[in-house]
């Protein structure tokens, strides 16, 4: 297993997602217990990219709760629909948003929360099990860019559930 994740300060944000995603893969690949990587996954992620919050909510039963995640201590539990969260599980789909503050429902789990992309997760056998949440400290952080390479990352994962 790669001990450390290696990834180019001066690169652009595609050329640190494709030297991630591979490094991802290896991290995940041998191990079986889903909280070790999503753990390491939380990690890579944050420190490879620079992000403010990565983390994951898993599904249980109508509710959302925290799992393995970077950065500030974050809210618990998030209900179906709820907050940005919530809306990606509702839809089953990535949301992208901006300006927080101008997402009704949004959760402001930190204030220095500004933008925010969110993607969910599915299972091997395509139930959704939880979400891939990302956030920023500046605004309009997240792009088409983001969402390509964060919903690979969440197909790495749908073995692993
Ligand atoms: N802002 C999210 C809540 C989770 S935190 O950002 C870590 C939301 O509105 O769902």
């Amino acid at each position: 297993m790669a001990e450390e994740i290696r990834i180019e300060a001066s690169a652009t944000k595609t050329e640190k997602y494709s030297a991630l995603l591979p490094q991802i893969q290896a991290l995940i690949e041998p191990e079986l217990d889903l909280v070790a990587n999503l753990a390491n996954v939380a990690a890579a992620l944050h420190h490879g990219m620079g992000f403010f919050w990565t983390g994951f909510y898993l599904v249980q039963g109508d509710t959302l709760v925290l799992g393995p995640f970077q950065g500030p201590v974050a809210c618990t539990r998030i209900g179906f629909d709820r907050g940005v969260c919530g809306k990606s599980w509702a839809q089953q789909k990535t949301v992208v948003v901006e300006n927080v503050n101008e997402f009704p429902g949004h959760i402001a789990c930190s204030s220095s929360s500004l933008s925010e992309i969110v993607v969910p997760l599915f299972d091997a056998s395509n139930k959704i099990v939880g979400v891939l949440d990302v956030d920023s400290d500046k605004l309009a952080t997240f792009d088409e860019v983001d969402q390509a390479y964060l919903e690979q990352v969440a197909q790495q994962l749908k073995s692993k559930f």
